[in-house]
């Protein structure tokens, strides 16, 4: 009887429900908790003060942007002058040619996921600390990287490789090869800004940006 009430009550509920029997969408699920997921990191972390960078200057913290589900993640140094204006990462002048790169690959920055090192500008831009870098991938890089889970993540430049592979890689050597983090291809390649000093190396990295299309289809 009290399974027969309980029954009842679901196919009601079913009953309510906009799509019916398809209420219950899986992936659907999955997605809206994705999204929430990192909501809950940028809610947790948008006055953070676990490194010096919360007191150098920083305007705000600057979080990953795009496609909870993004099968492709692109991971920079940190955020710029722009980007901290703005809140949002990669929109100064390199950013503005990693979009050029990402729409090159037929994609959008909506589809992707873009993220860096450290999500607080160093003063000056300088280079990030190792204990700043640490500090930040551990506590919002490295989760953004578990909840979204893409299938190739494209560090940019040596602070973004060296952050997730090691600092034994270097940037001149690692580039354009996969490698394996945690079930996640990772594949180095030049940061957008050192293009902008030396556009001749833009040939290579289309190579690279080839090379992800193709993984991504297999
Ligand atoms: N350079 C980076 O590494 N990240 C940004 O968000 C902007 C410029």
């Amino acid at each position: 009887m009290k399974n027969k009430t309980k029954l009842e009550n679901y196919f009601n509920f079913i009953k309510q429900q906009p799509n019916g029997f398809l209420y219950y969408d899986k992936k659907k699920h999955h997605k809206i908790n994705k999204k929430e997921k990192l909501e809950k990191i940028k809610i947790k972390y948008e006055k953070c003060q676990n490194c010096p960078l919360a007191n150098l200057g920083r305007i705000q913290v600057v979080f990953g942007q795009g496609n909870p589900n993004a099968k492709l993640m692109f991971v920079g140094e940190g955020p710029g002058r722009d980007e901290d204006l703005k809140g949002v990462p990669f929109i100064g002048r390199a950013g503005k040619l990693l979009t050029k790169i990402i729409q090159a690959m037929k994609f959008t920055r909506q589809e992707v996921y873009i993220s860096n090192v450290v999500k607080c500008r160093p003063p000056n831009n300088r280079l990030p600390t190792p204990e700043e870098s640490q500090t930040c991938k551990n506590l919002i890089l490295f989760n953004e990287i578990k909840i979204i889970k893409p299938k190739i993540i494209c560090t940019l430049g040596a602070c973004a490789t060296q952050a997730l592979l090691g600092d034994e890689f270097k940037i001149s050597k690692s580039r354009g090869n996969f490698y394996e983090f945690h079930g996640i291809l990772i594949i180095p390649t030049f940061h957008p800004a050192y293009l902008l000093r030396n556009p001749n190396a833009k040939k290579d990295v289309w190579k690279d940006m080839k090379k992800i299309i193709k993984k991504l289809d297999e």
